[in-house]
């Protein structure tokens, strides 16, 4: 397999931040966010701690999606505001020494994209084969959705999510119909330099990397996913040669895969074999203080994972996304503040998602916006202070978005700061201590110390050259022990009220978290 992937310095310690830009600061008074409410946070993002940014798709749209269903890959949606403010956002964030990656949606396109409204036309043409494309109107491609009946060209265009988001053809890993292309085909291979000719734009311009959108499904009937790890090599070639400094991060689920693909980081994701819903979403959390989660299984995929990618990018824990719950949906208080110990003392980059670091909540029973469903309660406008509409807009409340949390004593920055035991700062600190340490950042080596079946506490051991760190998380509420004999020095972090050793076990006091040095 190839060499190890060249990762961008700036990963060692990288901190992301997830925006979605519909969603965090209107400054025009339409009711929805914008670039110009992203540059004037900048600040704030950094105060926090953060040192890179992940920008949600702001590219031309219908927004059925709310902005994965793209018109224009290379033209910011006018209500987000112009590709000048999109240079502009590089430039101040790098002035501050900040990092920004976009969202890239190589697998679909809008239905209004030029590319599928020619690839619909009868006479063939240049995007006829831009699509997955059957070769009759009555033969749907297998295991997939289609669009049909809407197009003078007889076929079912295959689609990927939404039905309305048509699949772009990067081929079949074995084709065995007619219609059917291979990776190597002129067409799949002519919408594969299409999409690095998307990536060139932006990184010129200044962007620093990409989060890449269902990285893992390109190639059809590709079960073991080796026809796209092959086609993001290709990729890894094109960045290694153009854009070396180039972070990817893709929306996979599994490092194994999409590390030898090349890509610097993957996510552990709400769908996927990773038990990541197991740490703060499913029925009984590992970190709710009820203290019935397991942990085990969770500890095993990672490990797993962890040796089989052989250390070749990193492996990325998000406190959540636009996709799923938020995290303050079944965790609250200190829980939340132990979880964000968690997260901010694994390796790999944490990502956390906009107003997770207040404890936003996941806002009940809204009607679905841009396609969100579900979703729409995670992505509720930042609540910025006490002003009107929480400081997000000057719009009239019924113009937002999406409405914000209605609750009186919702979670505010404004609020947070001022408040010395508030989560922000929990989080801030925990930043700080990450920051002083390699062992903590993304390349430090993890060693899980205890990780038993419904057991508590987690514990591992993080170390770079430098020094080790034992880290010892107890989210139940009850004391908790297990089997200890080294020697332990300074504690670097503690929340709660900590732990004592008597030289064979560890004692943890219930809902704490405690970096210790052991070397
Ligand atoms: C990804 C995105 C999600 C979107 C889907 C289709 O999962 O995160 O928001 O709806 O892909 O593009
Ligand atoms: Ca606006």
């Amino acid at each position: 397999m190839s060499e190890r992937t060249r990762q961008p310095k700036w990963l060692d310690n990288a901190v992301f931040y997830e925006i979605y830009p519909q969603s965090f600061q209107d400054t025009n008074a339409d009711g929805i966010g914008d670039l110009e409410g992203i540059i004037r946070h900048l600040d704030d993002i950094q105060e926090l701690g953060c040192t890179a940014i992940w920008l949600n798709p702001c590219f031309q749209s219908p927004f059925g999606d709310a902005g994965y269903d793209v018109e224009d890959y290379c033209r910011v949606a006018p209500r987000y505001g112009t590709n000048e403010d999109m240079a502009r956002l590089f430039e101040e964030s790098h002035r501050r020494n900040m990092h920004v990656i976009l969202d890239l949606v190589p697998g679909h396109t809008a239905v209004t994209h030029r590319w599928f409204r020619e690839s619909m036309k009868a006479e063939k043409n240049e995007y006829t084969d831009r699509y997955v494309w059957t070769d009759c109107v009555w033969e749907s491609p297998d295991g997939m959705g289609c669009i049909r009946g809407i197009s003078d060209r007889d076929g079912s265009c295959a689609v990927n999510f939404f039905s309305h988001q048509p699949a772009l053809n990067y081929g079949f890993y074995k084709p065995d119909k007619p219609w059917q292309q291979s990776f190597d085909d002129p067409g799949p291979q002519a919408t594969l330099e299409a999409m690095k000719d998307v990536m060139r734009f932006w990184l010129k311009m200044g962007c620093d990397g990409f989060r890449v959108d269902m990285a893992g499904s390109l190639v059809k009937n590709d079960e073991e996913g080796k026809g796209t790890i092959r086609l993001w090599q290709n990729v890894r070639a094109f960045l290694d040669e153009e854009f070396p400094d180039a972070a990817m991060v893709s929306e996979w689920g599994e490092p194994d895969k999409s590390l030898q693909g090349g890509f610097h980081m993957d996510f552990l994701l709400q769908f996927g074999p990773s038990h990541y819903m197991d740490l703060f979403r499913c029925e009984e959390p590992f970190f709710s203080s009820r203290g019935k989660g397991n942990i085990a299984e969770f500890v095993h995929t990672y490990q797993k994972n962890y040796e089989k990618s052989e250390r070749k990018g990193l492996i990325c824990i998000p406190s959540g996304n636009h996709d799923m719950a938020r995290l303050a949906r079944k965790l609250q208080g200190d829980e939340l503040k132990i979880a964000f110990a968690f997260l901010l003392s694994m390796p790999g980059a944490p990502f956390i998602y906009y107003g997770d670091e207040i404890g936003m909540r996941y806002v009940e029973g809204l009607t679905s916006v841009e396609g969100g469903y579900e979703r729409t309660g995670s992505r509720s406008p930042m609540q910025w202070d006490d002003s009107v509409n929480a400081g997000f807009s000057h719009a009239p409340k019924e113009c937002l978005y999406i409405q914000q949390d209605a609750a009186a004593d919702r979670p505010t920055l404004k609020a947070q700061k001022q408040d010395p035991d508030s989560l922000y700062h929990e989080i801030q600190k925990l930043i700080q201590i990450r920051m002083a340490h390699p062992a903590l950042q993304s390349k430090g080596d993890i060693a899980y110390v205890y990780a038993e079946e419904n057991a508590y506490p987690l514990a591992y051991v993080r170390s770079s050259e430098e020094e080790k760190i034992l880290v010892v998380i107890n989210p139940a509420a009850r004391t908790v022990e297990f089997p200890y004999d080294g020697q332990i020095g300074e504690v670097l972090y503690q929340f709660g009220r900590g732990l004592s050793s008597d030289g064979k076990k560890i004692i943890i006091q219930g809902q704490s978290a405690v970096f210790v040095k052991i070397s």
